[in-house]
């Protein structure tokens, strides 16, 4: 089984009838999200006209303060939060232009880790009946590996199957949500704030869980953070959003090292994770 996940034969090759493998993943033309405060009636751009790309296999980071639009984003550009403005494509497929069957079928090519895993699991489902049921869904794409391998893939102990939730720890449980999107093959993970809920002992291995995850599946990764250290460790490209807008896109090295906008650099010195390094 773990020839299948190998560099090279990634688990999203050839899947999904008419997704052709250098199409990219995700393209966001001019999005916009607006919110409309019920009481003043009074309209907010949370995003505001944001171009996006994503290649297949890329990881692509969008940094940026607290509020800065970036959950928001994440939701709109993968057809899950709403959308007020833009063009969106995933996996070559205009939201606008397929029906609703087709737009199932493609989220499933999309799978969300949140920043609180215990927020995410169903609190009266042990472990093995929420794997059950997800693959009662989807049979055939979730048949590649059995619920001790896919524990076995984010170093889980196939003891926890029968655990619910509370009785996981939060790394734990983070490690169960990354192997529920693991099953699900997906050509695209978004991570929202994956680690910043954890304890910061546990922060690390879960990074490089995620690292792993996306080195052998091919699956490209949109990773949201406001921390650094977690860019570092996972993302080729950055995307810096201020107010709601991308402010600077480019390659992770040349964005931290040499920044063209001073919102960046601002945003550097006071991150958590502190100065940009190289990846080891
Ligand atoms: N459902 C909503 N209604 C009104 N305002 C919202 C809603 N969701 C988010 N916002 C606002 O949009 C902005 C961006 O939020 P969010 O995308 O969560 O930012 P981030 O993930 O970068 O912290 C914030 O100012 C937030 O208060
Ligand atoms: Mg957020």
């Amino acid at each position: 089984m773990a020839e299948m996940l190998k560099r090279g034969s990634p688990a999203g090759a050839g899947r999904g009838p008419g997704i052709p493998e250098d199409v990219p993943v995700l393209a966001v033309d001019g999005l916009v999200v607006e919110h409309r405060n019920r009481t003043t009636g009074e309209v907010f751009r949370a995003v505001d006209g944001v171009c996006l790309r994503i290649g297949a296999g890329e990881s692509a980071a969008v940094v940026g303060e607290s509020g800065s639009g970036k959950t928001t984003l994440a939701m709109a550009a993968t057809g899950l939060g709403p959308r007020s403005g833009g063009e969106i494509e995933l996996l070559g497929h205009s939201l606008d232009a397929i029906g609703r069957r087709r737009l199932r079928e493609l989220r499933r090519e999309v799978q969300i880790v949140f920043q609180d895993p215990h927020g995410s699991l169903d609190s009266r489902q042990s472990v093995r009946s929420g794997l059950r049921e997800l693959r009662g869904l989807q049979r055939e794409r979730t048949a590649w590996i059995d619920d001790a391998g896919l524990l076995e893939r984010v170093r889980l102990s196939p003891d926890l199957l029968d655990r619910y939730p509370h009785q996981l720890s939060g790394g734990q449980a983070q490690r169960v949500c990354i192997a529920r999107a693991l099953l699900m093959r997906p050509r695209l993970i978004v991570a929202d704030e994956p680690t910043s809920g954890l304890d910061v002992s546990v922060q690390a291995d879960v990074l490089e869980l995620l690292r792993e995850v996306r080195e052998s599946t091919g699956a490209a990764m949109l990773m949201i953070s406001h921390d650094l250290a977690v860019v570092r460790a996972v993302c080729d490209t950055a995307h810096v959003m201020r107010h709601g807008r991308v402010v600077e896109s480019g390659p992770c090295e040349t964005v931290f090292t040499s920044p063209a906008d001073d919102y960046t650099r601002e945003l550097l010195a006071a991150m958590p994770g502190g100065r940009w390094r190289a990846r080891r």
